[in-house]
């Protein structure tokens, strides 16, 4: 049942502390600072990484391919619906990565048959053991995030990130200290349960709530959130929502930008990508659109912005789960301010097994 909750989406939403305990138990070393997943212990380095995924599954594909990127392998995120028609070129080096929650989506089973039908190895990173993608590839890494009613994946998507730190961590030879982010991933979960604890994001809907459209931008891996924070607006409030890189706002989005459209700025850290995404802040504020920073408070984004979504200070790696999470309460609560059917939104099933 929902053990008192309203929605079975609001109780995975609290239950990501568990998930993400669970996701992580027994497989790092904070002392040593190694990450070790025994699954995946038998596979080379590869040269190159595909992801193939749908949805929000998607979302954590693309965050993982930043990962490994910045780790010196070659790595991109494909559509699974794209993939198996328009198959991208790979080398026998390539390891192709399927993030499904269910492990039974079928654009995401037919493009993994063609990563093999071509040779190369093929890894399921699943929620469900012994899902059709665990049986059918080479390997499969579990996110251990326990079961998911709502038809919004959100505590699967939290655990995939986590799960694209593992894989790459246990994949990529010759890393350097590893002891901060494994600090970081062990303490998401007191990170997250503090969000859950103090989040302003109802104030925020009580604000907001009646908006023409609600967009969400980021870089580099806050993309991937951006992208996330607009599936799960439109998906289960049925409001207008957006999610693009923040340097893409001028090129087109920036039409729609008014006083009735708050735009939610995910700003962790203060790097380049930072600085650039407050300049994007002050460039829609500029069009009388209010903005929401979702931030660490490291760079201005809190000081420029109208509204704060705050969280807990990390590493840059695990900064996007925090800021999702913040994300999954704003469109959870707007949902219910709204009436929605919060776990089964219309037209929509919780596993897509027709291409
Ligand atoms: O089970 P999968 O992860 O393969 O599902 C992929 C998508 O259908 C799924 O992530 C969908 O986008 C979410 N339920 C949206 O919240």
């Amino acid at each position: 049942g929902k053990s008192g909750y309203d929605h079975y989406m609001l109780k995975e939403i609290h239950e990501q502390p568990t998930a993400l305990r669970q996701c992580f138990s027994g497989r790092a070393d904070a002392l040593d600072g190694t990450i070790t997943l025994e699954e995946v212990g038998e596979i080379p380095q590869p040269d190159a990484v595909q992801f193939v995924a749908c949805g929000t599954s998607y979302h954590a594909a693309l965050y993982g391919a930043a990962t490994l990127r910045e780790m010196g392998i070659p790595a991109e995120a494909y559509l699974a619906s794209e993939y198996a028609l328009s198959p991208p070129p790979l080398s026998l080096g390539t390891l192709v990565v399927g993030i499904t929650q269910s492990g039974e989506t079928a654009d995401t089973l037919a493009a993994l048959r063609d990563a093999k039908s071509r040779g190369v190895t093929t890894l399921a990173l699943t929620n469900t053991v012994n899902s059709t993608a665990a049986r059918e590839c080479d390997h499969a890494v579990y996110i251990r995030a326990g079961p998911e009613i709502g038809v919004a994946a959100t505590k699967t998507f939290s655990s995939q990130l986590v799960g694209c730190n593992l894989l790459a961590e246990e994949l990529v030879e010759g890393q350097l200290d590893l002891r901060p982010l494994i600090e970081s991933l062990r303490n998401l979960p007191d990170d997250v349960q503090s969000i859950l604890d103090s989040s302003a994001a109802e104030a925020i809907v009580e604000e907001y709530g009646d908006s023409d459209a609600y967009f969400f931008i980021g870089r580099g891996k806050n993309v991937a959130v951006a992208l996330e924070g607009a599936l799960k607006c439109k998906e289960i409030s049925y409001e207008h929502a957006e999610g693009f890189p923040a340097g893409e706002l001028k090129h087109g989005p920036l039409a729609l930008v008014t006083p009735d459209t708050p735009v939610f700025a995910v700003v962790t850290g203060d790097d380049k990508r930072a600085q650039k995404t407050l300049g994007n802040i002050k460039e829609v504020q500029a069009r009388g659109a209010p903005v929401i920073a979702v931030t660490d408070g490291e760079s201005d984004a809190a000081e420029i912005a109208d509204e704060t979504l705050e969280i807990p200070e990390t590493t840059e790696r695990a900064a996007p789960v925090l800021a999702n999470v913040q994300l999954q309460l704003f469109s959870y609560h707007l949902a219910d301010a709204l009436g929605r059917p919060i776990d089964k939104p219309r037209n929509l099933a919780k596993s897509v097994t027709v291409e």
